[in-house]
């Protein structure tokens, strides 16, 4: 069986401490301890308000905790994607909500040098496909004033092989996102506010002077609520239909000699994702991320790791793996990240997603406009993020995603119409049927787990993620343990038990 997934950030993070009961009432629950949950709920706690976060697992479980946090306003291919999808005006919105994001972590972290470090950051290109997307880059980097060296064929980007074109940027900073949400969560709580980990939200009803929040631990009352689950779990405007999950694979290897010591991201067909980070004994690791797939849709989930691998030890030679682990987010078909009130919430239940893999700057910009609307202090960048025509193009969108989940619902369910004998091996999982219910059977450290195979969010039949050893689901990317736990997405009750 392959090795779990344990993030060297989870490995490495200092204890975060949390509370027992869950109070009655609030001023604003918080929904999610990921870096946007936290960072609205330090933000709302410094005005003055009180603030009771909610966490299904523990702080920094799903994204934060799996992310390779490079603090970076050079992001691959995102700001020429935004400007053709929503226009130059969201564009400099973005930019000024970036830099305003990106300035705020540094000032947090100013004094903790084992969770900042300064680094240029580098877009690359090995291919034809690859140079033309980093043209495009540097046109919409221009277009916002955003300063970047180009470098081409024989200049040197600090990598051991070579690339056709590459944009530099200067002055970026890499962090360690538990130390972060670590010292978010102390000042929630210092400012009186409270943590309660394991206690999953299951629905809120707006009532006629607050919201009533329901969880796996009771109710507690608040003004407003911040969503912040990643995938909204209290979703009034089927925001699952708009957000697009991508999952992509990150270990940490031990390397002979130099490591790069830049921040790298290549746009070519195969992304890959590099950086340094230090082990629990200070010692330094190359961190390469990258096989991104979408949740429920790949079959051979292993493959992707043992590419990566591959990968590495041809660019590295002598590399040897010391962890590896996984994570998804969230993009919408714009690439503009939603922070904002949603809609038929009456205004108080507001919601922070699709921050496209640079959530380290986008999920603290939209903790920024989230705390403003509360308070009454709107960001200057909140407007024009709301782009109105966003529903438009989402409905082109929308038709080809929607169409391949309906293609992916129905070849689930003919799959597992055949039943198949015998049991599954030690670490595989099948889709079989009791009856007319299908059903999720997989043996995991000796022991047989048998449950619903159909996600408890909208009825997707599940896949098995054999490298991670999770139930997937193509539909909108909720994933659940072997015996049926919700671990992310959208989903909010575990799978029933056959
Ligand atoms: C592989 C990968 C690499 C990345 N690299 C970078 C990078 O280099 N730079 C960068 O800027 N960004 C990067 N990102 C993006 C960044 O990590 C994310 O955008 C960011 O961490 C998202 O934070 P969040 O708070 O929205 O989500 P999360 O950290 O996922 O937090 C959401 C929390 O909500 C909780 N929750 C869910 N449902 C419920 C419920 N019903 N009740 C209560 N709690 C619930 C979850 O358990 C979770 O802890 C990367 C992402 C991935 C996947
Ligand atoms: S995540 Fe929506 S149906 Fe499974």
């Amino acid at each position: 069986m392959a090795d779990p997934a344990r993030s060297l950030w989870r490995l490495t993070s200092p204890v975060i401490d949390t509370d027992g009961d869950l109070p009655a009432r609030a001023d604003v629950v918080v929904i999610g301890a990921g870096l946007a949950g936290l960072t609205t709920a330090v933000l709302l706690s410094r005005s003055g308000r009180r603030v009771v976060v909610l966490e299904a697992r523990d702080p920094g479980a799903v994204a934060t905790g799996n992310t390779t946090a490079k603090l970076s306003l050079l992001q691959g291919q995102v700001m020429s994607q935004l400007r053709e999808h929503a226009g130059q005006e969201a564009l400099e919105a973005y930019v000024a909500a970036n830099r305003a994001a990106q300035e705020w972590v540094r000032a947090e972290l100013s004094d903790d040098p084992d969770a900042l470090d300064r680094r240029d950051a580098l877009t690359y290109a090995t291919t034809p496909e690859g140079d033309r997307a980093v043209d495009q880059e540097a046109g919409a980097l221009a277009s916002v004033g955003l300063d970047v060296d180009l470098l081409g064929p024989g200049q040197d980007a600090g990598l051991p092989y070579a690339v056709t074109s590459a944009l530099r940027m200067r002055d970026q900073w890499q962090i360690h996102p538990m130390r972060l949400l670590a010292r978010l969560a102390a000042e929630v709580r210092e400012r009186s506010g409270a943590l309660l980990s394991g206690c999953r939200v299951r629905g809120a009803d707006v009532e006629a002077e607050d919201v009533l929040v329901r969880t796996t631990r009771g109710t507690v009352h608040a003004r407003s609520v911040v969503v912040a689950s990643g995938s909204p779990v209290i979703d009034r405007a089927a925001f699952f239909a708009r957000l697009k999950p991508s999952r992509s694979l990150v270990a940490a290897y031990r390397v002979p000699g130099e490591i790069p010591r830049g921040m790298y991201v290549s746009v070519d067909p195969e992304t890959r994702s590099l950086r340094t980070a230090r082990d629990g004994a200070g010692r330094e690791l190359l961190l390469v991320g990258g096989s991104g797939f979408t949740p429920g849709r790949e079959r051979d989930t292993d493959r992707l790791l043992r590419e990566l691998d591959a990968w590495t030890t041809a660019a590295f030679p002598g590399a040897e793996r010391a962890t590896w682990w996984a994570a998804q987010d969230y993009r919408t078909v714009t690439r503009v990240p939603f922070a904002g009130p949603m809609p038929g919430s009456d205004g108080r239940i507001h919601a922070a997603t699709g921050f496209n893999k640079w959530g380290m700057t986008n999920a603290v910009a939209a903790a920024m406009t989230i705390a403003g609307d509360i308070v009454g202090e709107p960001t200057p960048w909140a407007e024009a993020l709301r782009s109105p025509d966003l529903g438009v193009r989402d409905g082109v969108d929308l038709v080809a995603a929607n169409a391949s989940v309906a293609a992916n619902l129905v070849t689930g369910v003919v799959r597992a119409v055949r039943p198949e004998p015998g049991e599954p091996a030690e670490g595989e999982g099948r889709v079989t049927r009791d009856g007319i219910h299908p059903i999720a059977e997989a043996r995991v450290g000796g022991e047989m787990c048998r449950v619903s195979a159909v996600c408890t969010h909208m009825g997707g039949i599940l896949e098995w993620n054999r490298q991670e050893q999770s139930w997937d689901c193509p539909l909108h990317g909720s994933r659940f343990s072997p015996d049926g736990d919700v671990l992310e997405g959208p989903a909010v009750e575990d799978l029933e038990p056959r």
